[in-house]
């Protein structure tokens, strides 16, 4: 199939959104062009030649569904990813919060959490600071085959670059040469679930809110909205810590004050 086959074809492709929609409750309108380009780099992947045989593809073979969905929704992450961050987020923001708490309880939210290695880093540096463990953290995911893997929390040694030995060492489990599975005193500080951060309802009073790689690939009007539904679902007072390729224009309007590059505080 050559690239561009599809380009002429907006119609077929307007179709398969509609039918792919009542498949999986995902809205590919929602995403940015770039998606329409990884459907057909699926198809050229799998040698299919059109939309209608890879709806009949997906629909058929639960495997090649779920392949297709972790495709497009790119869960790619990292223990402690861009570690900077995380240390403003442990030594500066947490305490800051923390002053405005009457004991050492934080409700917090890792939106778009993937395979769990963004929840499990926050739920370490709760740990070390001796947050308390209830609530726990929500962490969730539009995709219920990266939960799965987040809920077994087993990882390569590669996505675990960040970790210094002494984490390594205190909240993981060596099982082979090269996996490590989180220890279960971090495990049961997160709650996995699936939702969808563009059509289920937000719960309200987080004093944090992680959502870090999701809105990237959203439409910029989508974007606003979200931002608008996490100012509504944090306390005043509360942080949202926003990835570091993001930044928040118009922040003030919203509602947000910038702490720090990438965390913003709800001020009204
Ligand atoms: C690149 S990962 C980010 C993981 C983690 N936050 C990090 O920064 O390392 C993006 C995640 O967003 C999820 N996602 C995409 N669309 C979503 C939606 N509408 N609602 C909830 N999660 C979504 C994907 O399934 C994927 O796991």
């Amino acid at each position: 199939m050559a690239q561009n086959d599809f380009a002429s074809f907006p119609k077929e492709y307007e179709d398969f959104k509609k039918k792919f929609l009542e498949i999986s409750g995902i809205d590919l309108n929602y995403y940015k062009h770039q998606i329409h380009r990884r459907v057909h780099m699926f198809m050229r992947r799998w040698n299919i030649e059109t939309y209608d045989d890879l709806l009949k593809n997906i629909k058929s073979d639960k495997e090649k569904y779920r392949t297709f969905v972790d495709y497009l929704t790119i869960n790619v992450s990292e223990f402690f990813r861009n570690p900077d961050r995380f240390e403003i987020l442990e030594k500066e923001v947490l305490p800051l919060i923390l002053e405005t708490k009457t004991d050492r309880s934080i409700k917090a939210w890792s939106a778009g959490c993937s395979t769990g290695e963004e929840p499990y880093s926050l739920a370490i540096i709760f740990e070390d600071l001796r947050i308390k463990r209830y609530p726990r953290i929500l962490a969730t995911d539009i995709d219920p085959n990266v939960l799965e893997k987040a809920r077994e929390g087993v990882y390569d040694i590669k996505q675990l670059q960040n970790v210094t030995a002494e984490r390594l060492n205190k909240y993981f489990i060596k099982r082979t040469q090269n996996l490590y599975e989180i220890s279960q005193n971090i495990k049961d500080r997160v709650e996995f679930k699936k939702h969808d951060l563009l059509n289920d309802p937000f719960d309200k009073e987080f004093d944090l809110i992680l959502c870090r790689n999701v809105v990237i690939y959203f439409e910029k009007e989508i974007k606003e909205k979200l931002y608008l539904k996490f100012r509504d679902a944090l306390r005043i007072g509360g942080v949202l810590m926003v990835g570091n390729t993001e930044q928040i224009f118009g922040y003030r309007e919203i509602g947000f004050k910038s702490i720090k590059p990438f965390f913003y505080q709800r001020v009204k």
